[in-house]
């Protein structure tokens, strides 16, 4: 099972410039959840979510860190929109080939991140993602092949300073930096603004995988990846069978092959936005994985297991096999970072031990985070 892209040999440093509201699928998912528990009955959702973490219907979440977090101390001023990208004469477009193309593995696939202001301040989400590669098994030279995306201003200055591939990526009417409220038309237009770009990477002829910032990577995806599937995503839950249509994608992380199939999914899921107004991408892909066009177009649908890509909702019961853990099911961006940190915490004692007590070492999270509402 390989979906085999291979280290490049050599690698320069990238210049710039595509961003991520800050918490990728867990903000879609929280806001999903808000309009729900608004719009319902509140006492029995949060009990439901209490008990079925992996809930069909209301996906736990994160905060918008936007909404809840104070602009960083120390980050710059905001003015303007990507000063500095709007200054080089480069169009976007081909910005964004010269990015992709600095940062791709032997076989065209790069890494993608996308990343606001909240999570990429000193000491939150985007260190403790970065650390991960360092102490991970094997991952340090991942870096190479990752690109992060900026869809706002200070997160774009911050990845210069400690990222040699980094590019903004801004929406035409939109500024991103600024607080966002849930399901305002800013926010959802931002969260689509990723399905289009992930398109254009595609078109480009670039296969990605993709990785919500919120994620910590122990060993590489690669070896892990389906040798089949063109669109592989990772689960909340997963049943066991990576064909099950019923299995609960969670859009933080999936690999997607460059080739006409997946260019034309990625078409019809965008224009699928207009059929589901006020939606975000990861409920209207729930709504869309089974529909008839997608199997004519021929597109094959695979899902990770959790054993390899666990999360908060279902962590990897195996160290010894893990590549990645999901902040999902968290809410909150402080509690996000505790037991971030907590995982590398674990990674490093399951580092330190040596031969069968590795069997004994496990995961102490989830601790802080929950699915409870915060007063941040
Ligand atoms: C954990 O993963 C390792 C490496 O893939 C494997 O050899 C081992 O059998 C797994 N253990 C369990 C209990 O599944
Ligand atoms: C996380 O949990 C620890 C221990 O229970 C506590 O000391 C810390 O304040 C918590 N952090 C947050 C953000 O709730």
């Amino acid at each position: 099972m390989a979906a085999p892209p291979t280290t490049r040999a050599a690698n320069e440093g990238g210049g710039g410039a595509w961003k991520e509201e800050g918490g990728g699928a867990g903000a879609r998912r929280l806001a999903t959840a808000a309009l729900f528990l608004a719009a319902v009955a509140l006492p029995c959702l949060v009990l439901y979510r209490a008990v079925a973490p992996a809930g069909v219907l209301v996906q736990p979440a994160a905060l918008m860190p936007w909404a809840t977090q104070q602009q960083t101390a120390g980050a710059p001023p905001h003015d303007g929109l990507f000063v500095d990208d709007l200054q080089e004469s480069d169009s976007e477009d081909v910005r964004l080939e010269r990015v992709l193309r600095s940062a791709a593995m032997a076989d065209d696939t790069v890494i993608l991140t996308t990343l606001n202001s909240a999570w990429s301040a000193p000491g939150s989400v985007v260190d403790v993602f970065l650390e991960s590669f360092r102490i991970g098994d094997n991952t340090r030279h991942l870096l190479d092949h990752l690109v992060i995306v900026s869809l706002d201003n200070a997160a774009h200055r911050r990845c210069k300073q400690i990222h040699a591939h980094c590019l903004a990526v801004a929406t035409d009417g939109v500024d991103f930096s600024g607080q966002k409220n849930f399901m305002t038309d800013g926010y959802l237009k931002m969260m689509w603004r990723r399905i289009d770009f992930l398109r254009q990477v595609l078109e480009k002829g670039f296969s990605f995988i993709f990785t919500d910032t919120d994620i910590v990577w122990f060993r590489s995806p690669i070896p892990r990846l389906y040798a089949e599937g063109d669109f592989q995503i990772a689960c909340d839950h997963f049943t066991g069978d990576p064909d099950d249509l019923q299995n609960s994608p969670n859009g933080g992380f999936a690999y997607v092959r460059a080739n006409t199939e997946t260019v034309e999914f990625y078409r019809f899921w965008y224009a699928a936005r207009e059929r589901h107004p006020g939606m975000h991408d990861q409920d209207v892909l729930n709504i869309i994985k089974g529909d008839p066009y997608v199997a004519q177009i021929g597109l094959r649908i695979r899902f990770l297991s959790t054993e390899f890509f666990g999360g908060l909702c279902e962590p990897s019961r195996n160290l010894s096999a893990v590549c990645t853990m999901h902040a999902n099911c968290c809410v909150g961006l402080r509690r996000k970072v505790d037991d971030l940190s907590l995982m590398l915490q674990d990674w490093r004692r399951f580092m330190a031990t040596r031969n069968q007590d590795r069997l004994f070492v496990s995961w102490s999270v989830p601790r802080n985070c929950s699915l409870n509402k915060v007063e941040e």
